[in-house]
């Protein structure tokens, strides 16, 4: 479990996050959503000890950061928004190097250091130098020298940001395989991927955590009005007219034998439709939308 307890930072006067209060089981994939500068870097820096906080505490299975900073360290691994990567060795010596640094028995190492090539695609660059490594398989070595310790959390900082969509969906693949008894903390600013990987999201704008829950308790909580499509038996003027009678219901597009229908539940729309809907579907807008409540301009 990781919990922060009132944390606040300051740089300068400045103040990146202000009182966060937020508790993360263990097993889970927790999304870090926000604007540029919201302060989710800050967050997870402060989260691997690479920050101190002004004020608050943060607790990791119970044990103060500030107090126990190694032990943490150790089960915690960190793919920083800029990873720096030796230029000099090759990809399999940079893992070796730091896997021994992180405590990994020599005895395993060589077998450590070839399963996470294996896992981010990179086998067959294990005796190229890293000089040589385009951007996307730095990235690739990036996260399998986060994961080198085999740590129980793992924090990725905007992984995906400026790679090209094949790239992009191929690292969304091993946060998948990642994702198995293990407690992930995904920092993006793309909602998509948050939607994709995690169980909860914490929005954060301006250093202040606005929402915390899961996916389906943010849309239902900041959607207002779901989309609906449904098809209909017979499309005439009496349904028309009665769907637009209805202040709860509101048609947004009308096809040849469907309709798209704003409502707040499907129940409202069954209703009205009652025999005459063949098929629905929820087509309630993403993740987005709840973003967008909360951090949108008008704001
Ligand atoms: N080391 C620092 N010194 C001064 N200001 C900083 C520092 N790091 C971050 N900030 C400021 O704190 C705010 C939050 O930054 P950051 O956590 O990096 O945001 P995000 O990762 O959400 O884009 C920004 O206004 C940023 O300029
Ligand atoms: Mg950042």
């Amino acid at each position: 479990m990781i919990e922060f307890v009132d944390v606040s930072k300051f740089f300068g006067d400045h103040k990146a996050l202000d009182h966060a209060n937020i508790k993360i089981e263990d097993g889970i994939t927790i999304g870090i959503v926000g604007p540029n500068g919201a302060g989710k870097t800050t967050l997870i820096r402060l989260l691997c000890g690479i920050l101190k906080p002004t004020s608050g505490q943060i607790l990791v299975d119970g044990l103060d950061l500030q107090k126990h900073p190694t032990e943490i360290k150790k089960i915690i691994g960190y793919l920083p928004e800029e990873p720096n990567l030796y230029e000099r060795p090759k990809a399999g010596e940079l893992l070796e190097y730091f896997g021994l640094l992180y405590g990994v028995p020599r005895d395993q190492i060589e077998k450590r250091v070839d399963e996470l090539l294996k896992l981010v695609g990179l086998s067959d660059r294990k005796d190229w130098r890293v000089s040589s490594f385009s951007k996307g398989m730095r990235q690739r070595l990036a996260i399998s020298r986060a994961l080198i310790h085999d740590p129980k959390i793992i924090v990725f900082d905007e992984p995906t940001m400026g790679l090209d969509p094949l790239t992009s969906r191929r690292i969304r693949d091993f946060i998948k395989k990642l994702k198995k008894n293990r407690t992930i903390i995904l920092c993006t600013h793309y909602m998509y991927e948050a939607e994709q990987l995690c169980d909860k999201i914490a929005i954060i704008d301006k250093g202040t955590i606005k929402a915390f829950d899961t996916i389906e308790n943010l849309k239902n909580a900041y959607i207002k009005e779901k989309t609906f499509k449904v098809g209909l038996k017979n499309m005439n003027k009496g349904i028309l007219e009665k769907i637009s009678n209805d202040h709860k219901l509101k048609i947004l597009e009308k096809g040849e034998n469907y309709l798209l229908v704003k409502a707040k539940e499907y129940k409202d729309l069954k209703y009205i439709l009652q025999e005459e809907i063949i098929y629905f579907e929820d087509l309630t807008p993403s993740l987005e939308e709840v973003f967008i409540e909360l951090v949108g301009e008008k704001k």
